[in-house]
């Protein structure tokens, strides 16, 4: 395997394993207060990046964009989740982290859909 779905299968485990204590924490706290930063975490962390590592893989496709695709969308988790989870927490003030966060995750699928695009030109009529 090349090291660009790898790089994206390692950073989505973490955030599924994060994001399972996560849960297992609220249920024992019985607090659902951060359920939504949990959901995101595991979905756009989890779900999204290892989709993401599923296509690279498949593909064979890597090089400056791929890696790109994997800074913004891994970056947007890293912004996002803490933001997020502060937000929810009570203080509106953080709401600017959750946006830059949003920002990058779009931005990283958008980078995402050029190279699924992209790769039309390269596979050969069934
Ligand atoms: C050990 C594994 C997990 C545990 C213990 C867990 C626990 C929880 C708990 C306690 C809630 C709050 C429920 C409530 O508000 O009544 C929740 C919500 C949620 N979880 Fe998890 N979860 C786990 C894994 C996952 C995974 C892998 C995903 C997605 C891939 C996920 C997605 C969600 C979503 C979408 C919600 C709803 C959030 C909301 O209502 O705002 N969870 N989870």
């Amino acid at each position: 395997m090349k090291r660009l779905p790898l790089a994206f299968f390692s950073a989505a485990a973490l955030c599924v394993t994060t994001g399972m204590a996560w849960g297992i924490y609220m249920g024992s706290k019985q607090d659902f207060t951060l359920a939504p930063a949990h959901a995101h975490l595991n979905l756009v962390g989890w779900a999204s990046l290892a989709l993401m590592g599923t296509f690279y893989a498949l593909s064979g496709k890597g090089g400056r964009l791929g890696w790109l695709n994997f800074i913004l969308s891994s970056g947007a988790v890293v912004v996002m989740i803490p933001f997020l989870a502060v937000m929810l927490g009570g203080k509106p003030t953080a709401e600017p982290g959750v946006i830059a966060g949003s920002i990058l995750a779009i931005l990283g699928m958008l980078t995402f859909l050029f190279n699924v695009l992209s790769t039309w030109r390269e596979v050969e009529a069934a």
